[in-house]
């Protein structure tokens, strides 16, 4: 039986949020955040890894647009390149370390986040979400992920869906190859067709892709409510049916050019552009790199259809921005994340980024192209939704960190039972 939405959300997404619920935030009066209300001036800094192409356009687009509602601000856009923040998460624990924060930094929502709040790190902005409204217009389940102990401490700005397999279809075409797979076992029966007319099958990046195309193989051979389970301990990492999951990625990375990952997401989709590779998993901001950076037609030039074995699934990330404590220039932030949280913001950046915004009220008829999709997707009650590994939604950083280490050797090892034991392991001492 299919478990509704928001009971599966709140199976997959409460793992690491119930750890820090006892000891979110102090419990400082929650309408210190709102400060400035109409234009700001001086400095702002905003941290992300937004860069490169495919990743900065949204972010641009979202800046400029704070720059022409605030002409006295000067952005200092304070970026630190690397998909997926690996990074600029690095660069960033630094900085509150050292009680030197940005202006407002980039987390994804959810268990990421946890860290911060825990180590007071962030401000509570509940009070901004009051005043702007915004428990009417972003989803319930959205508000469930990011509340801890009642309060909230970022602005999500977008959704992004992680389950895509992006494909050349003139290369699936010349291998006469009809449609893409369906299972991951059609994939591996792919691979050998494609790989036989000198084609790489799947093309691979740096080990967060390899984590991105993990959970999805996951996904795919377990469906949703186990994988779900896997971040909330009722799967079971050690029993028959993940171990022969784990079995699988170690056949599905044999049809990659890993011996040869690229340097990062952009990379790793060239071949596939170029005719030289089949397929790549990737989360949506892929296609501002496909149809922004590269000006290709979609359908046409490359398409996109949910990773093996997904189908009626939305595995969902969500980029959120903060208040730090200590911002130096607190309301230059504060109307930083008003911008960030509403309707005219989340329009202009979403259909540039890639990602649907996080709000319900968006104009639907700036989504267009591959847009339409994941827009109708997210908000159809029978899609089944969970959280992304990869992408800080559904494990404590403490946790997240252990498994990217396991999943180094993994890769390298192709150790199922010896991977599933360590993650088991790390889930326990971490949750
Ligand atoms: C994700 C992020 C996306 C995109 C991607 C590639 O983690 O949520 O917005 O930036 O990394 O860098």
């Amino acid at each position: 039986m299919r478990r509704s939405r928001s009971g599966l959300l709140a199976l997959t997404l409460a793992a690491g949020l119930f750890a820090v619920a006892a000891c979110g935030g102090d419990d400082d009066d929650s309408s210190n955040p709102p400060a400035a209300t109409g234009p700001v001036s001086g400095d702002f800094e905003f941290f992300s890894w937004w860069t490169g192409p495919g990743d900065s356009e949204g972010k641009q687009a979202l800046l400029d647009l704070f720059k022409q509602q605030n002409p006295s601000v000067n952005i200092i856009d304070a970026v630190v390149a690397g998909g997926a923040g690996t990074n600029a998460q690095a660069a960033l624990a630094t900085r509150l370390q050292t009680n030197d924060p940005p202006d407002s930094y980039q987390r994804h929502a959810g268990a990421e986040l946890l860290a911060d709040i825990q180590a007071t790190k962030v401000e509570d902005i509940t009070s901004l979400y009051d005043q702007e409204g915004w428990r009417d217009v972003f989803p319930q389940r959205l508000l469930d992920m990011i509340t801890v102990d009642g309060k909230i401490y970022s602005v999500p700005v977008n959704i992004h869906r992680s389950n895509l397999l992006w494909y050349n279809p003139a290369v699936l075409e010349e291998a006469g190859i009809s449609a893409p797979p369906k299972t991951w076992g059609e994939f591996l029966d792919q691979a050998a067709t494609l790989e036989a007319k000198g084609k790489t099958a799947l093309t691979i990046g740096p080990l967060w892709t390899q984590e991105h195309l993990f959970e999805n193989v996951l996904l795919g051979e377990l469906g949703a409510d186990a994988y779900g389970g896997l971040w909330t301990g009722e799967t079971d990492w050690t029993s028959a049916e993940v171990i022969s999951a784990l079995d699988m990625y170690t056949e599905v990375l044999k049809h990659t050019n890993l011996s040869e990952a690229a340097a990062d997401w952009q990379p790793a989709l060239d071949p596939v552009i170029d005719g030289d590779a089949a397929y790549n998993v990737m989360g949506d901001w892929a296609n501002t790199y496909f149809a922004t950076a590269k000006n290709l037609a979609y359908q046409d030039q490359y398409n996109v259809t949910t990773s093996p074995g997904t189908d009626g699934v939305f595995n969902f990330l969500s980029d959120s921005f903060t208040l730090p404590v200590g911002a130096k220039h607190r309301d230059a932030a504060v109307a930083w994340l008003r911008l960030a949280g509403s309707k005219e913001g989340q329009d202009v950046f979403n259909p540039i980024k890639g990602s649907i915004p996080a709000r319900t009220d968006a104009d639907a008829s700036k989504y267009t192209g591959y847009s339409a999709m994941p827009l109708q997707d997210w908000s159809n009650p029978s899609e089944q939704i969970v959280g992304s590994l990869t992408h800080g939604a559904v494990a404590n950083n403490a946790w997240k960190a252990e498994i990217e280490t396991a999943l180094g050797d993994f890769v390298s090892d192709g150790d199922s039972q010896k991977f599933a034991e360590a993650v088991k392991a790390a889930y326990e001492a971490n949750k």
